[in-house]
């Protein structure tokens, strides 16, 4: 389990402090639903061992309904106004549920806005202890516990301990590369930036220690990517996007981008690792000539828990809709595998001209991919990762982008030296690798 003080510094050189009375002791308990307080001696014990003992503070269970609100703490206001602008807050809540999916999330004063990423906790015999992340807890006035369950199950669950510390300066993350002016990312602040991003998904994956290092990803603005693609002249710069990269969108903001991209190095071979519906493969196979390879896995991509990540969209005949519906089926030939097992020997001798790597988005799974892309990659050929976005806010509120950066920023070093240049273009979600080597 990762150390809530050692990952905080990772980012930030202050410690988190412990704020006692701000999580008040009384719950409301809400949807009549059943909860049970232990007994005095209990109460007597927990107050001589606060914290790790399995003694409850509150027993409850749900309503069968999905999003039925359980208990929800407020907290105390005075406390939440003494904290500086720029602390965030985080909330441990130790708990073990019984039956069911438990939601735990901070809620404002109106009791539906979130006012941080609501974690769930899956049934389980042993104890658990979650953090809630607050960047902003001037906008939270209640922790909530609520029924997670999307099967009409009711949650059984109970709360032992709750605890409340001010992260100083955990609020934003001022990355260097935000000002305009910036031609490059130092990897050790971008490293930094994703141990601050991490810490609201309780860092979903495990990661290296990082190497000390001076190297920076270079910068490259849409304006001049015509330029840097060799079609001065010929392609038009594309206009600025007033989007947050928060809320960017591949099909509407990344594709006139890949489309310049594509149309500029205009591949006869090209292969993409994550199909899905296909809008990738149709983009390529409308802008070139290209021959298509593309991989998925057979019945779409699930996540630890079992749930689909992509819909029911992602299996079976949907896996590639778009470009067949396209009439582009006689140029593409599509893979049902787990791209980890993919075998690039017979591509070894006939390579690609270019590589999509959008598949999988753990950091492990992307560097399987782009191992295997620089494998078959021809000489002076173009890489390109989609949903790599440096931006921190970003990455706080996205979980693609943060496995996708973790793994470039493992293994900058190796990847970097296979291309001419490796550029990440602002603003998008895309990072390339020009002129493989
Ligand atoms: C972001 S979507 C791909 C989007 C697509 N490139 C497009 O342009 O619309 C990622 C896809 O990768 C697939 N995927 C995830 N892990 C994979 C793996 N290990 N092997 C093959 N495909 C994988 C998922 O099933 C999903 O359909």
């Amino acid at each position: 389990m990762i150390d809530i003080a050692r990952s905080a510094t990772q980012f930030n050189a202050k410690m988190p402090q412990q704020i006692r009375g701000l999580i008040q002791d009384r719950p409301n308990v809400h949807n009549d639903s059943p909860v049970r307080v232990p007994s005095g001696v209990s109460r007597v014990l927990r107050n001589v061992v606060p914290w790790n003992t399995d003694i409850a503070l509150i027993e409850a269970t749900t309503a069968p309904e999905q999003w039925s609100y359980a208990l929800s703490y407020p907290l105390h206001e005075e406390s939440l106004q003494g904290l500086a602008p720029d602390d965030a807050l985080i909330i441990e809540c130790r708990v073990r549920v019984h039956e069911g999916d438990l939601g735990i999330v901070a809620i404002g004063a109106d009791y539906s806005s979130f006012a941080s990423r609501e974690r769930t906790v899956r049934a389980n015999a042993a104890p658990v202890t979650v953090r809630v992340w607050l960047r902003d807890p001037g906008k939270a006035s209640h922790l909530l516990f609520r029924n997670a369950a999307s099967d009409g199950t009711a949650t059984r669950f109970a709360i032992l301990g709750l605890r409340a510390h001010r992260m100083p300066g955990g609020r934003n993350f001022q990355a260097s590369w935000s000002s305009p002016e910036s031609r490059s990312i130092p990897l050790a602040e971008l490293g930094r930036a994703l141990a601050w991003a991490g810490t609201t998904w309780d860092q979903p994956f495990p990661a290296r220690p990082l190497a000390a290092t001076s190297a920076s990803l270079e910068i490259v603005d849409t304006a001049d990517l015509p330029s840097v693609l060799g079609v001065a002249g010929q392609a038009q710069p594309i206009a600025a996007n007033g989007k947050a990269l928060a809320d960017w969108k591949m099909e509407a903001d990344d594709a006139p981008i890949l489309e310049q991209l594509w149309r500029a190095v205009a591949p006869r071979r090209h292969l993409e690792f994550g199909t899905w519906e296909g809008f990738g493969a149709t983009l390529v196979a409308r802008v070139t000539d290209a021959e298509i390879w593309t991989l998925n896995l057979p019945e779409g991509e699930t996540g630890a828990d079992g749930e689909t990540l992509y819909s029911s969209t992602d299996s079976g005949q949907f896996i590639g809709r778009l470009y067949r519906e396209a009439g582009f089926a006689s140029r593409v030939h599509q893979v049902l595998c787990d791209s980890r097992d993919f075998d690039t020997r017979p591509f070894e001798r006939e390579p690609f001209d270019t590589v999509l790597i959008d598949g999988g988005h753990t950091p492990d799974v992307v560097a399987s991919d782009t191992e295997k892309a620089l494998r078959v990659v021809r000489k002076g050929g173009t890489c390109v990762w989609h949903d790599f976005c440096p931006d921190p806010d970003t990455l706080s509120r996205n979980l693609a982008p943060l496995g996708v950066v973790q793994a470039v920023v493992e293994n900058f070093d190796a990847w970097r030296a296979r291309f001419d240049r490796l550029f990440w273009i602002r603003k998008s979600w895309i990072l390339v690798g020009l002129g493989a080597k």
